[in-house]
């Protein structure tokens, strides 16, 4: 497998990068490659999956909170809660078959609690921004909380990521998973309408995390489900994320104001730090001296993905996965390890991190500084309710809200 440096190039199709050596072809996989895969392998023989469910904590007022730790046939293993359906850990091989957690978070609930910058969890009912916490649907004037300066953001006070959800295990012949479930009632952060909420995970043997996202309503209200994982693919290997090699299926994006609500244009990122349609680290740009880098102190933007648009001409939007396309991949040249994510959504927000300042104390006590994880959140624009040219994320009755992203891990070179 070529190493990851270009945007076309690392991007490989259809591959498992590692797994069980039956489920990969010897034919049609080069020899370094094969390597590599068996030397990651914790086995010679696939492992079981397996999806199991313990306790994990009470919340502060009493309610039980469920752990589930999923694992597929090569290993890979998944943990998450049924508070804020939080991804707690996804532990991953690197090239050379060292398995490290990728993600950012803590070891026990109460810090969750306590206060997490959104580490793992779902969010919803409107992942990022709605502009000055109102929108006006069908003549009536909502008002939300203002929880990030004069916006509303991810949900509320109480947004989905701060609640306990239903969790049910599954297993299928490929995979494993747990559907979270949730009604947000009539009114809950200002939101209209009761809404029922299903979010799945499921861990695919080959090596895909898929996040299913389902919700219907008694009334017309703004919809736009995320998973806000932080990432670090170097496990422990690297403190910042700056070294990423990204690249972004993204020929515009939304620029924003000093609230980082987007300014309604959608800008050619051609010639600018946004351009990530080849390869380039995260860091590469990061401090540029340009007015949007410093809107969002470093990346905090929503790109517009190409997907099927016949105005854009990367050419590097890959229709696959049922009618998914290709949002982004990502390698981390210390580990190999690589991320690509596929979805339905029209956009995705790169988060560098940048309001990570070292103060907050992780799993093992790992200090989490700037810029220590990157997220990338599928989704629809942010502020959409205030911005009739944005598509819509307004869901009705008789509807059902319903989106998938998928996530691949990987390594390459
Ligand atoms: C937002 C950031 C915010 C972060 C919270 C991201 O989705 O875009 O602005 O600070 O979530 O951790």
């Amino acid at each position: 497998m070529a190493r990851a440096r270009s945007g076309v190039d690392v991007a490989p199709r259809g591959r498992v990068p590692y797994g069980p050596p039956r489920a990969a072809p010897a034919a049609v996989i080069p020899t370094a490659t094969l390597i590599t895969l068996l030397a990651c392998a914790p086995d010679d023989s696939p492992m079981p999956r397996s999806i199991a469910t313990i306790p994990f904590g009470t919340t502060a007022t009493g309610e039980v909170v469920d752990l589930f730790t999923m694992t597929n046939a090569n290993g890979i293993e998944v943990r998450a809660i049924t508070y804020g359906g939080i991804i707690l850990s996804i532990k991953t091989p690197d090239r050379d078959g060292r398995w490290d957690d990728i993600v950012l978070g803590f070891d026990s609930l109460e810090p969750y609690e306590a206060g997490s910058p959104y580490f793992g969890s779902i969010i919803g009912r409107y992942g990022n921004r709605i502009a000055g916490g109102r929108f006006t649907l069908d003549g009536e004037t909502f008002t939300l909380a203002t929880n990030n300066g004069p916006n509303h953001l991810h949900g509320g006070d109480v947004g989905f990521d701060k609640v306990v959800w239903g969790g049910e295990p599954f297993e299928r012949e490929d995979a494993v998973g747990v559907a979270f479930t949730y009604t947000s009632v009539d009114g809950e952060e200002g939101y209209p309408g009761t809404m029922e909420v299903r979010v799945t995970y499921t861990l695919t043997d080959a090596n895909e995390l898929i996040f299913d996202y389902r919700a219907t309503t008694d009334r017309a209200t703004p919809v736009n489900l995320t998973q806000h994982s932080y990432f670090n693919l170097a496990g422990g290997a690297a403190a910042d994320i700056l070294g990423h090699e990204l690249t972004l299926d993204a020929s515009r994006f939304t620029p924003v104001d000093t609230t980082l609500i987007p300014t309604g244009e959608l800008a050619p990122v051609e010639g600018t730090p946004f351009d990530f349609r080849t390869a380039t680290t995260i860091g590469a740009r990061i401090d540029d001296d340009h007015p949007q880098l410093a809107a969002g102190l470093g990346y905090d933007h929503n790109f517009v993905l190409d997907g099927d648009d016949p105005d854009v001409t990367s050419g590097l939007a890959e229709k696959n996965r049922e009618g998914l396309h290709r949002a982004a991949f990502v390698f981390e040249p210390l580990t190999g390890r690589t991320l690509e994510i596929h979805t339905a959504e029209p956009g995705i927000q790169l988060y560098s991190g940048n309001f990570l300042d070292g103060t907050i104390a992780g799993k093992a006590g790992r200090v989490y500084g700037h810029r220590s994880g990157f997220c990338l959140e599928t989704q629809h624009f942010p502020d959409s309710p205030n911005q009739p040219a944005f598509p819509s994320t307004i869901v009705r009755p008789g509807e059902e809200y319903s989106t998938r992203t998928v996530l691949t891990f990987g390594v390459a070179g």
